[in-house]
């Protein structure tokens, strides 16, 4: 695991503190829930919202392709490309494991970019975020795609330009996997789970609903759990 998910929390929690309101409420309308679960939920910023709309959500503490946690949810989601962490193996475990926790006839949001071999890479995400007297630099960059091997590697960079920690920087190599339509499309059917609709979440304030084989950074995947585990 990367220091940005550890040591170095607080600052990913700065960098990623952007208003998902809109999202939050999209995604609540789509899920038909009431308790959720988010597996890789990091700091409980999506969670934060969930609740803040009625939703009862449960964090837990396990690694997302071997957890057991003796109960089931009405809905579940896993934003902003957690699951890119997961090899093709570990996608199918951790997906029997949340159709095990998933009643029947429940939605599981996931957002997933997916990318086409022959595709000019993005030129990465570059921001500043802020929280108190800490303000920071982000860029996020995709530094390699290997679509034979199905691998990316991302680079993050964070400096920090004001407050306590002034002047570090934060640079973290990310080994995530890459995945086009049709792989993604083999995967989903060899789960437990079908998918039901796809979502195009990188246009601010809409999700248009796209076709299976569409391509994107921030694609959202309406997984529906038809049967029972
Ligand atoms: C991109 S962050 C997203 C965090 C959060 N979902 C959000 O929206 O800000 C990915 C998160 O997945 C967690 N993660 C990665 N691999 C994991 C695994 N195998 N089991 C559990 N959590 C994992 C990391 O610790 C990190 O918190």
């Amino acid at each position: 695991m990367t220091r940005l998910y550890e040591d170095d929390a607080e600052l990913y929690d700065i960098a990623f503190d952007w208003d998902i309101s809109d999202e939050a409420d999209w995604l609540v309308e789509r899920l038909q829930a009431t308790i959720v679960l988010e597996p890789g939920c990091g700091g409980g910023r999506m969670l934060e919202a969930l609740a803040d709309r009625g939703c009862q959500v449960v964090v837990f503490e396990a690694d997302m392709a071997h957890f057991d946690l003796a109960r089931t949810f009405d809905g579940a989601v896993c934003p902003i490309n957690t699951l890119l962490h997961l090899s093709p193996a570990e996608l199918g475990r951790h997906l029997h494991r949340m159709a095990q926790h998933l009643e029947p006839r429940t939605r599981y949001l996931v957002q997933v970019g997916l990318v086409e071999a022959g595709e000019v890479p993005s030129a990465g995400s570059h921001w500043e975020a802020s929280r108190g007297d800490t303000s920071l630099r982000v860029e996020w960059v995709d530094e390699e795609l290997d679509l034979v091997s199905g691998t990316s590697r991302q680079r993050s960079r964070i400096e920090v330009l004001s407050g306590p920690r002034a002047g570090e920087i934060v640079e973290e190599v990310h080994e995530m996997t890459a995945w086009t339509p049709a792989a993604w499309a083999a995967a989903i059917a060899a789960s437990p789970f079908e998918e039901s609709a796809t979502y195009d979440g990188g246009r601010k304030g809409q999700w248009p609903r796209v076709d299976t084989t569409a391509t994107g950074g921030l694609l959202w995947h309406e997984l529906h759990h038809a049967s029972p585990a």
